[in-house]
């Protein structure tokens, strides 16, 4: 369109944001006794991320907008406690007084699924917080105000949720060692199904807590066993024996159900894998409810076992190819 003599140019305004994202992730095998520093295996899981935009609002209150509420953050329900103290650690970090901002989450990592939502959420959120205020956190400054803040949403955690979230390789984490980064040429796919139940990690990992208290030396048994198998599947890894490893990932889940994690959802599903010849199956992440791992000879079998699990009542499933990982 032609601009007449007499009109003068629109000026735009371009006002500036923050941008930060993360992704999702999966517990392979330690999820819970990870907590009580045995080792885990953990993968990205790239196709389930977050995007946090947010700019300065000239209100008296911080304002958010997403899948669990909109409006203004101090009315916020309690589940949004984590971001509250995410926002106020990061500015005092950065020593900013006063600012008010406008966030927008934009998630497509389902929420209490042992996938890290919340986790990625907050590490997203820090990020676009460090970005829209220039401010150069180191990612061990990041993780600290990261785990600050997921600390009031899982009371326990081992740390593991913020660190994955935020890192692009499989990894071995251990509480009380430096992460190791681990490679994948696994000619297998490993299935990631959601029951559709809201997992329930908090009441998960203080459940363990509570069996601990009244019978220690069995859930010391169950921790130590769980870890052996752990150290055997990364040798299994290291070897390609997706048999081996299958097989490691099904005796975790048992070891997960006795320590009361599980439910009928869960081992529904589990079930549903094994008998579409999963080479192996558990739960995934916190448990009592969430989602469910399957191990798969090849991306076809992936294909056919996911198939199956969404026939038994999954709501989602992705597949994540472990030969390219
Ligand atoms: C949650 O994704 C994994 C748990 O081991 C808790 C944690 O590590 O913080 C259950």
């Amino acid at each position: 369109m032609q601009r007449h003599e007499h009109e003068p140019f629109k000026q735009e305004i371009y006002r500036p944001i923050g941008i930060g994202t993360a992704h999702g992730k999966v517990i392979l095998m330690g999820e819970h006794s990870v907590v009580y520093d045995f080792p885990a295996i953990a993968l990205p899981l790239p196709a389930a991320n977050v995007t946090v935009r947010l700019e300065q609002l000239d209100m008296k209150n911080h304002y958010i907008d997403s899948q669990i509420y909109t409006g203004p953050l101090h009315h916020a329900p309690n589940e949004l406690n984590n971001l509250k103290k995410a926002i106020n650690l990061t500015l005092s970090s950065g020593q900013i007084a006063d600012a008010r901002l406008r966030i927008w989450i934009d998630s497509n990592i389902p929420i209490g699924r042992g996938m890290g939502s919340s986790a990625a959420v907050t590490v997203a959120l820090v990020r676009a917080m460090c970005h829209y205020f220039n401010l150069g956190l180191s990612d061990s400054q990041l993780a600290f105000i990261v785990n600050q803040a997921e600390v009031i949403a899982h009371d326990q955690t081992s740390g593991l949720d913020t660190l994955l979230v935020s890192t692009d390789s499989p990894i071995i984490y251990r509480k009380s060692a430096s992460p190791v980064p681990i490679q994948f040429n696994m000619p297998a796919t490993l299935v990631v199904a959601d029951s559709g139940m809201e997992g329930e990690t908090k009441l998960a990992v203080s459940k363990v807590g509570q069996l601990l208290e009244k019978t220690p030396r069995f859930v010391t048994n169950a921790m130590q066993s769980i870890g052996d198998y752990v150290g055997q599947a990364l040798v299994a890894i290291k070897q390609n024996n997706i048999h081996d490893l299958g097989r490691l990932m099904t005796y975790n889940h048992y070891y997960l159900n006795q320590l009361g994690v599980s439910n009928p959802t869960i081992d529904y599903l589990v079930n549903r894998a094994w008998m579409s010849d999963a080479l192996g199956a558990k739960l995934t992440g916190g448990g009592l409810g969430g989602c469910v791992i399957a191990l798969a000879r090849d991306y076809r079998h992936g294909q056919f076992i996911q198939a199956e699990l969404l026939q038994a009542g999954a709501v989602d499933s992705w597949l994540l190819d472990l030969n390219t990982m």
